[in-house]
């Protein structure tokens, strides 16, 4: 696994260098200093443990014009501080992140410390966050692993049908800290987010953009599942056609004497808004129909004037 593991790293830091998100909260890949504002960091990642880059980008800028630095966090009153976070949900975080102030106003002189155990014993920091803030914020050798790096890696290293059994044996965060780059693990953690959150994605993964696609354990299962996905059944509003077929030939069959009906009162029998932007899409499912033998269409090329029926 050893020099296949440095493949990987160099790629994914390659594409990271090409490919990365520019964020607010973060230097530039290939950066040359190590320590940032440990407290602007301290509140991205706050944010980002349960909400989403989209939201943040929005509540974070805000966020540090209210409380620009951790002595005015802890001189809030706890009220300010649930009433700046609104529109982030999770409102626990605001209450705990407001404690965090005050604790290391308390304990720590005002200053973000910067080891693991301290940083653990804080309100509101779990492994992750304290993990993030040691290689974002200190410049330290941390490995960070929430579910998106957890997919990334466990799909690149080990099959998909093996994965369960060999998480078992061997712990995700030993492993992603035996594989660290050295000098490049700020780097590193920053692009294994953005690759899992553009490429290698939960539902469907962009394996043809993968930089590391010929090295990658999973790509025989990921591609055929891939192609599964992109044969998975077409829906409108999240309802497959299938169901929308099976009540148009309902309509048909609750009329007296399989009389006609026009294409757009059949139309929005089926959707209450049903209108132009529809026409086509309902186009496609009666002619499938009609091609199934399930019914006829009758018309004088004016698709809105088409008369439908069971066949
Ligand atoms: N999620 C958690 N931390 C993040 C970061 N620094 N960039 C993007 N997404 C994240």
């Amino acid at each position: 696994m050893q020099n296949k593991h440095h493949s990987i790293t160099r790629a994914l830091l390659r594409w990271y260098r090409r490919n990365g998100r520019t964020l607010p909260w973060r230097l530039p890949a290939g950066h040359a200093g190590n320590i940032t504002n440990a407290y602007r960091i301290l509140i991205s990642e706050i944010m980002l443990q349960q909400t989403q880059v989209s939201r943040v980008l929005i509540k974070y800028p805000e966020f540090l014009k209210r409380f620009p630095s951790l002595r005015s966090l802890a001189r809030a009153r706890q009220r300010d501080v649930v009433i700046a976070w609104k529109g982030m949900g999770y409102n626990n975080r605001a209450v705990r992140l407001h404690q965090l102030a005050q604790a290391v106003t308390e304990h720590h002189g005002g200053r973000i410390p910067s080891t693991f155990e301290q940083l653990i014993a804080l309100p509101g920091v779990g492994r992750y966050t304290a993990n993030a803030l040691l290689s974002s914020a200190f410049g330290k050798r941390a490995a960070i692993v929430d579910v998106n790096v957890q997919r990334v890696l466990s799909r690149i290293f080990w099959t998909m049908k093996s994965f369960d059994a060999r998480r078992a044996a061997l712990d995700i965060w030993t492993f992603a800290e035996h594989i660290l780059p050295t000098g490049r693990v700020y780097d590193w953690n920053q692009a294994l987010m953005d690759f899992g959150a553009t490429v290698c994605t939960a539902r469907q993964p962009q394996c043809p953009r993968c930089p590391v696609m010929s090295l990658c354990k999973s790509r025989s299962s990921m591609m055929t599942r891939r192609a599964s996905i992109s044969k998975r059944e077409a829906t409108l509003n999240g309802i497959p056609n299938r169901i929308h077929r099976g009540r148009i030939i309902e309509r048909l069959r609750s009329v007296n004497n399989s009389r006609p009906i026009r294409f757009h009162t059949l139309g929005k029998s089926i959707l209450p808004n049903f209108s132009v932007r529809h026409h086509a899409w309902f186009a496609l499912l009666l002619s499938g129909l009609a091609k199934d033998g399930l019914v006829r269409i009758a018309g004088n090329g004016s698709l809105k004037n088409n008369r439908v029926s069971l066949a």
